[in-house]
């Protein structure tokens, strides 16, 4: 077996059953996006594919014990696809800072390319079935007039979704974030249309 089929092997199946949109599927949009950036961008590319795929099996959204989940993916690593020490350290390090919450600055070109092909799938329409999944379990309405919090969907375009375009490290990313979010704004439209 190749390294990429043991990786999707591995993701798929710590990220099975997960309902809080960090699915498997998520893991295989980030890869894709990472490899639209890296046509533009110089960077390992191996390293950001490996890293799209496992970014979220050491997040506390994720799982409830961080640092097994840490060590056992240091050993997937390091034992199932024979990666040197470096790398390795280099894949968890990107794991551990992407995150938007964490707001953390990032220290390699790999993680910041990794970090834009996150965030890129929290918008269009994929970002719009996200939001709503999510809104939907946590018992939240979809849209509630002038609300731009995180206390309904469309509120969480404005509370976070609509500002990441402007954090991306990248021009390229910015550009696919700007042409994503031209149908967040119709899909939100359409409900203010409706406001008496
Ligand atoms: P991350 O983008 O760092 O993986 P989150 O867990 O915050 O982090 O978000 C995952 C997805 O869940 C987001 O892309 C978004 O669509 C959705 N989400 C997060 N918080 C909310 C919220 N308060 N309301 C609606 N959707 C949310
Ligand atoms: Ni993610």
């Amino acid at each position: 077996m190749n390294n990429i089929s043991k990786i999707e092997n591995y993701t798929k199946m710590r990220l099975d059953g997960n309902k809080n949109g960090h699915g498997y599927d998520h893991a295989q949009r980030v890869c894709a996006n990472v490899r639209k950036i890296c046509k533009v961008i110089d960077c390992d590319l191996d390293i950001c594919i490996i890293a799209a795929y496992v970014h979220d099996l050491i997040d506390r959204k994720v799982v409830d014990d961080v640092e097994l989940a840490t060590r056992e993916l240091q050993e997937f690593l390091q034992l199932e696809l024979a990666l040197p020490k470096s790398k390795v350290s280099h894949v968890i390090t990107i794991c551990q800072s992407i995150s938007y919450s964490k707001g953390l600055e990032l220290n390699s070109v790999e993680a910041k390319v990794v970090q834009d092909a996150d965030r890129l799938d929290a918008l269009g329409a994929v970002g719009i079935a996200r939001t709503i999944a999510y809104a939907v379990d946590a018992g939240n309405p979809i849209y509630v007039k002038d609300d731009h919090s995180d206390g309904s969907a469309i509120g969480h375009f404005h509370s976070k979704l609509y500002k990441l375009k402007d954090l991306m490290n990248f021009d390229i990313s910015k550009q696919y974030a700007e042409e994503k979010m031209q149908i967040m704004y119709e899909f939100e439209n359409q409900f203010i249309n409706f406001d008496m």
